[in-house]
């Protein structure tokens, strides 16, 4: 009998998109998907760094898998950004782990599931080799990740992904083009191209370049990309917005924060007038841009001041929705250091000193607050209206109309009753709208997908992501 595997995600796109690589890796190995962790024979955790809590979730899943371990020996492997950050020093804190896989070695999944071991080394730009995504996997899916660069040069203080994604390094665009088309030709309609710092894209042409590239491409009808760097949005990549109608009208432009004193503590390289002018932009040469970002609470030294700008920040910008977070100290950040030196030195300067917890998650809370009134208003705003949805899922029980899910041309959420097909982009009635959703029903598919999916249950991949 076939070895299977069970693998877990923990993070953003990029882990996700190494999941789904590992698997195929394993998969040409010989072995085969897992429903469960419970009858797995490998359990490889794809592991997040970004925040303690993602952190913190490793260790208790990792808790549960040891258990899985006892019962019937299965392996265990932890790969992502933990594995990178804590190399063999894992395996101190977690003897039950069989091998610890960086993100650079990805590839190599099959044969250290195989032999155990520790492999977190850079593979030198110049040698480093995409993993190819197998189109199969994608057979049946409206939507794709597809790999633009990976890592991330900038310094961000407070942030550990250039400590365990390494150095920027882009793709050659032939390379994603053909990879885009081979998506397309099995029925995948929308590309999401990722990367840490995605519009710092330079694999043989510009990032808007390769925008262009990638909308040539026949079968293909919608374009997304994440995530940004705000210094990186040049006017070419606004002409894109403008001119190149497969590429959607959303844009994650994160801003971190609203004070000008705290950007600079927080190396974003930009002020909060420089953002405002490039959103300003963006948004005279495509009005219907929906943006979105990324908020921190609670950075080293944030005074009440300060955090009021951040949310006069947000009271100007209209962004549709907003991830915002607690700041978290990160092993081997700027920040970091920079903490532990004021601690050891004893005379704290102030602009350095933590910010109370309690502090912070009710600073927290306000700017959620607040998001949650435009967010709502947003939503609401279509409410009678029509939008293009892109269908990616569709169940059908008798008797009952189809429930569809799928993404707006913003990026919405969109759940409604219908008949089309996952892959149809349809017009769907908004009849109601929430924090996290429209919806409403089926008006029209306007532009029907040439691969139906045939009947029966989805074959399931052995990843689940949390
Ligand atoms: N490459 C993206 C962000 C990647 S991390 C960019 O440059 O914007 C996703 C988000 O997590 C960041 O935008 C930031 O808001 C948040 N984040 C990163 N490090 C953090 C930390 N140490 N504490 C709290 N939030 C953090
Ligand atoms: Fe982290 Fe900054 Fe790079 Fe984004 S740009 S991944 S926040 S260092
Ligand atoms: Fe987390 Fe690594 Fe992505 S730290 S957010 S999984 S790049």
């Amino acid at each position: 009998m076939k070895k299977r595997y069970f693998i877990h995600t923990f993070g953003c796109q990029m882990n996700e998109h190494d999941s789904a690589r590992m698997g195929e890796s394993l998969l040409r190995a010989g072995w085969v998907p897992a429903e469960a962790a419970e009858n797995a024979d490998l359990v490889l955790l794809n592991t997040c760094a970004i925040r303690e809590k993602a952190e913190d979730k490793l260790y208790s899943a990792l808790g549960r898998y040891r258990m899985v371990k006892a019962q019937r020996g299965a392996r265990i492997g932890v790969a992502g950004c933990v594995a990178q950050q804590e190399k063999d020093g894992l395996l101190e804190r977690a003897p039950y782990v069989d091998f610890v896989l960086g993100p650079d070695q990805i590839a190599r999944v099959a044969e250290l599931a195989e032999q155990g071991g520790v492999e977190t080394g850079w593979v030198p730009s110049e040698e480093y080799v995409f993993p190819q995504a197998d189109p199969e996997t994608a057979r049946g899916k409206a939507t794709a990740f597809v790999t633009a660069m990976k890592g991330c040069d900038n310094v961000c203080s407070f942030c550990v992904v250039p400590h365990t994604r390494g150095r920027e390094v882009s793709r050659p665009y032939g390379e994603i083009v053909r990879e885009v088309a081979a998506l397309a030709a099995v029925g995948v309609r929308e590309v999401t191209l990722i990367g840490q710092n995605v519009n710092s894209y330079l694999g043989g042409c510009s990032f808007a370049q390769l925008i262009r590239r990638v909308a040539a491409v026949p079968d293909l009808r919608r374009i997304r990309f994440t995530t940004s760097h705000p210094m990186d949005l040049s006017p070419e990549l606004v002409d894109c917005f403008r001119e190149v109608d497969k590429l959607m009208p959303h844009f994650h432009l994160p801003v971190q924060h609203g004070a000008d004193t705290v950007l600079e503590r927080m190396r974003r390289r930009y002020t909060v007038a420089q953002y405002e002018d490039r959103v300003a932009g963006l948004l005279a040469a495509c009005p219907e841009v929906a943006l979105t970002s990324d908020i921190i609470c609670g950075f080293p030294g944030e005074t009440e001041e300060e955090h009021a700008r951040t949310l006069a920040l947000l009271r100007r910008v209209r962004y549709d929705k907003l991830y915002s977070f607690v700041f978290s100290e990160r092993p081997h950040t700027a920040a970091a250091l920079r903490l532990s030196r004021e601690r050891t030195a004893g005379q704290r300067s102030p602009e350095w000193l933590e910010v109370p917890r309690l502090v912070a998650t009710r600073r927290l809370e306000e700017v959620q607050r607040l998001q949650q009134e435009r967010t709502l208003e947003r939503h609401r705003s279509r409410i009678g209206g029509q939008v293009e949805v892109l269908v990616e899922s569709a169940r059908t029980k008798p008797g009952v109309p189809g429930e569809r899910f799928g993404r707006s041309r913003e990026n919405w959420t969109v759940h409604f009753a219908g008949a089309s097909a996952v892959g149809d982009l349809v017009r769907v009635r908004v009849e109601r709208a929430g924090l996290v959703a429209l919806v409403g029903a089926e008006v029209a598919v306007t532009d029907a997908t040439r691969h139906p999916a045939p009947p029966g249950p989805r074959t399931r991949l052995a990843v689940v992501s949390a």
